[in-house]
């Protein structure tokens, strides 16, 4: 079999094995990042898939990362979260970095709410501080979608001109205006990781027009796109960025910034959820 063959058959297992699990699926999909996994365990009447029993899925490696399918209803909205993901710095190809949200495109998910822990660059951000991601710079030196191109998914050279669907980031500040703040939007620089960034880098990283730098998202984005789904992004703002501000970065302070940020976030995502289904 070759490449697009693997990838095609590898999908059809997965769907398959999630579609006999739940009874309808949730127009809106949530994808958690590091340290975000509070939002899946408020979901009710819940359906809990592990990847590890799902064909053709991985566990994640990642601490703070559960690795499951959460299926059912925030606040009554339909929903299905992903709690954690698998990176390509865990030593995954990029086909198997997408494959997820692939899985879900495939589901018939028509929305997918991207989420990641992130590093500030732009000085006006504070740790713990929720930011809706408005576009995205591909600094991972990858592409998901390198090598033939599956004309089932999506166009050879598909457009990127709005890969953050503008009507989902006005939900999002309708959300934040709900409960009783601003949100600031951003632009995030995906990196491959694992290492956090040198000082030098991240003054590049600003030069270039980013605001935020993490290790997920891009590939994800690129590939849920490329099939069509309309994508939103809200990053953590987990620690300023090295040599931003003085200290070193580690994973468990980066794990506790976004247990601060974790109320308001379950709340901006159920409620933006809300308005994704009405
Ligand atoms: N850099 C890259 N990824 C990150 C960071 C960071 O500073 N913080 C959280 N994820």
């Amino acid at each position: 079999m070759n490449q697009t063959d693997v990838i095609l058959n590898n999908l059809i297992e997965s769907v398959k094995y999630i579609q006999d699990k739940i009874s309808e699926v949730p127009k809106t999909a949530v994808v958690l990042g590091s340290g975000l996994g509070l939002f899946a365990d408020k979901i009710e009447d819940k359906v809990v898939i592990p990847y590890a029993e799902i064909p053709h899925f991985f566990g994640t490696t990642v601490k703070g990362h559960k690795g499951q399918f959460v299926c059912g209803k925030i606040d009554g909205t339909p929903v299905i979260a992903m709690q954690g993901r698998i990176h390509r710095y865990e030593g995954h190809e990029q086909y198997e970095v997408v494959h997820p949200v692939r899985t879900l495109a495939k589901l018939g998910v028509e929305n997918i709410i991207l989420t990641n822990a992130s590093g500030g660059i732009n000085e006006a951000y504070k740790p713990g501080e929720l930011v809706i991601i408005e576009d995205h710079i591909n600094l991972t030196g990858n592409n998901p979608l390198l090598g033939p191109n599956i004309e089932e998914f999506g166009p050879r050279f598909p457009d990127m001109s709005e890969t953050y669907n503008k009507e989902i980031i006005t939900f999002i500040k309708k959300a934040a205006k709900d409960l009783g703040t601003d949100i600031k939007t951003g632009i995030y620089a995906g990196v491959l990781g694992p290492t956090y960034e040198t000082p030098a880098e991240v003054r590049m990283l600003k030069t270039v027009g980013g605001d935020m730098v993490g290790m997920s998202t891009v590939p994800e984005a690129i590939a849920a796109n490329h099939m069509g789904v309309k994508l939103g992004g809200i990053s953590c703002i987990t620690n300023m960025a090295a040599g931003i501000e003085k200290g070193k970065l580690s994973h468990d302070d980066i794990k506790d910034q976004a247990n601060k940020a974790m109320e308001f976030f379950v709340n901006l995502l159920t409620k933006t959820v809300g308005y994704l289904n009405s």
